[in-house]
């Protein structure tokens, strides 16, 4: 279960119910602060309607968005032509990207992603961001640390988070999030890892 008919299926009958219509407030306030990072290459993983993808894109940096849903991507591209963003969208499945995209991003982007696939595929997402980030390549990563059972949104802990991290990534930062939409208050931590060697 969970694969990209049953996530597309919930775009075409309009269950998004995490799509905020917006990027995530603690990307913007992160780019737009001292600490923004140098522009260059950046995966959105599970990007979608692309919100995100287009922030970064605006703040100068060369992004990719994937998704596997099909209806995701279209609306995605349709957004970015709308606001000539020139944010790219390919639908794919986020497991398959090391094979065409490995040591090739200097950022990859996180928000509702890792929450949305399976617990045990946790390892794997670590492993495939690791492999198309370049050496010292960074994740962003707005994670959704809510404690309820059942999902997707699978919740997590940081202590989970950092553990499963630590082994390919050195923790840059990780804090609890200040301006998180009210739906998510309290339940967010942002973190900056740096990929080893
Ligand atoms: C909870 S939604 C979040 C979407 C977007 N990040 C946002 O905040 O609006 C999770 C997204 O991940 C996508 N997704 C889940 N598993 C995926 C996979 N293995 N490969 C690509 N996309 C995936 C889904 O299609 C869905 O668009």
């Amino acid at each position: 279960m969970l694969d990209s008919k049953d996530w597309n299926q919930r775009y075409l009958e309009g269950k998004t119910g995490w799509d905020i219509g917006q990027a995530a407030p603690p990307f913007t306030s992160l780019l737009q602060s001292d600490q923004r990072p140098a522009p260059g290459k950046v995966a959105v993983l599970g990007c979608g309607r692309g919100y995100d993808a287009l922030l970064f894109a605006e703040f100068g940096f060369e992004v990719i968005g994937f998704d596997f849903a099909e209806t995701a991507i279209e609306s995605a591209v349709h957004l970015a032509q709308t606001h000539q963003n020139q944010a790219q969208f390919q639908q794919r499945d986020i497991f398959d990207l090391p094979g065409e995209f490995s040591n090739y991003f200097d950022y990859v982007v996180e928000h509702t992603c890792f929450c949305a696939i399976l617990p045990p595929q946790r390892g794997e997402y670590v492993k495939v961001v690791k492999s198309i980030l370049k050496p010292q390549g960074k994740l962003i990563g707005l994670f959704f640390t809510h404690n309820r059972p059942g999902g997707p949104p699978f919740g997590s802990t940081p202590a989970e988070i950092q553990t499963l991290f630590t082994i390919d990534f050195r923790i840059l930062s990780f804090e609890p999030v200040t301006n998180s939409i009210p739906q998510r208050r309290g339940e967010e931590h942002l973190g900056i890892f740096q990929r080893l060697d």
